[in-house]
């Protein structure tokens, strides 16, 4: 099916996530937009087919002249601190930009007419959750500032679209990993395990295991770990359900394989496509780690007409070895 061509700003478009989904949205014949105040992007990452402007979605003027002056119908609200223990120690920076600066976005968004919007939200907006699966009618009850900021946003993203009109998507993505040709995950510093565990396997440095008493299969923590590139795809499912009369109102959508993965399971999957013996160390578990955060994808199948195709761990872990 053809999509229309939408005019779409992606805020944090210079980011992991942002740079992947911004190349599969220009793939499919859409005009980009990145916004990025380079805190945590590359601008290497940028793709050159993309207008690219530095600044902050939190400054609310400059972004009803962006808005206004770039003709943007649709934002990709991806933009955002996102280092959970960061947000333990510098609340304020979380609140102030996830939040704060999110809504001046949001108004002015609202002030120029642009009325659709797709968030980057987050698993951490679950919490310490006990269910088995997932599912996003559960209580939103986030243990750490970060996924205090992704449940806030939320709640203000549903009462604007209930009030002004807005067609309004929050993705929670579950734990996001993968590179494509173009992009690669770069965080400084790197919390997320895949890449950790490819850099103890190309280093043979020792890796950090917390916590393996957990009540899984082989009691190590379990996640869903879920391809970049799947991301980009949902992105552009909502895109195509916020066309013009599709969808009005909030509604928000996990974005994970629906599949759990144990840590160990990630160090096998990791030696088995690099050759090498990943050297564990193991500590006990931290706090607030719970043993099992698994998606229910149900609902983006459903909604989106959305499945993830690259999200086996195997595949996940082969688009890591170096090109
Ligand atoms: N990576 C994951 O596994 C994961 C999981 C769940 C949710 N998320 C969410 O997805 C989004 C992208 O994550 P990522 O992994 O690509 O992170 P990233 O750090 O690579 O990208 C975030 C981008 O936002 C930019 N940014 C930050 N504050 C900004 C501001 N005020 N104005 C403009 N740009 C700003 C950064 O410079 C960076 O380019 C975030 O909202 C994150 O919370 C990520």
């Amino acid at each position: 099916m053809t999509i229309e061509p939408r005019t779409i700003l992606i805020t944090g478009g210079a980011g992991y996530i942002g740079a992947t989904s911004a190349n599969a949205l220009i793939a499919a014949g859409h005009r980009v937009v990145i916004l990025d105040d380079l805190s945590s992007g590359h601008s290497d990452t940028i793709p050159n087919e993309a207008s690219s402007i530095v600044g902050s979605y939190a400054d609310g003027d400059r972004m009803q002249s962006l808005l206004r002056d770039a003709r943007i119908d649709t934002i990709l609200h991806v933009g955002a601190l996102s280092i959970v223990s960061e947000s333990v120690t510098q609340p304020e920076r979380y609140f102030k930009t996830n939040l704060v600066g999110s809504i001046a976005l949001l108004d002015a968004a609202i002030a120029v007419g642009v009325k659709r919007m797709i968030f980057s939200s987050s698993a951490a907006v679950y919490g310490a959750s006990s269910s088995n699966v997932l599912h996003e009618e559960l209580p939103l009850t986030p243990v750490n500032p970060y996924g205090a900021t992704k449940a806030a946003f939320e709640h203000v993203l549903r009462a604007y679209a209930d009030a002004h009109g807005l067609a309004a998507i929050a993705l929670r993505y579950f734990n996001v990993a993968g590179a494509t040709d173009q992009v690669a995950e770069r965080h400084q510093p790197e919390t997320h395990l895949l890449p950790r565990l490819m850099s103890a396997a190309r280093t043979g440095e020792p890796f950090e295991l917390y916590g393996n008493d957990y009540a899984t299969p082989d009691h190590t923590a379990v996640r869903d770990y879920v391809h970049v590139a799947d991301v980009a795809s949902a992105h552009l499912a909502a895109i195509e359900k916020i066309a013009p009369d599709s969808l009005h109102g909030f509604v928000a959508i996990n974005i994970g394989s629906g599949t759990g993965t144990s840590v160990r399971e990630a160090v096998s999957a990791v030696e088995r496509a690099t050759g090498a013996r990943i050297d564990l160390r193991e500590h006990p578990r931290r706090a607030g780690d719970p043993p099992r955060l698994v998606a229910d994808v149900n609902r983006a199948l459903v909604h989106l007409r959305w499945r993830p195709r690259q999200s086996d761990i195997n595949r996940i872990v082969k688009s890591l070895l170096p090109r």
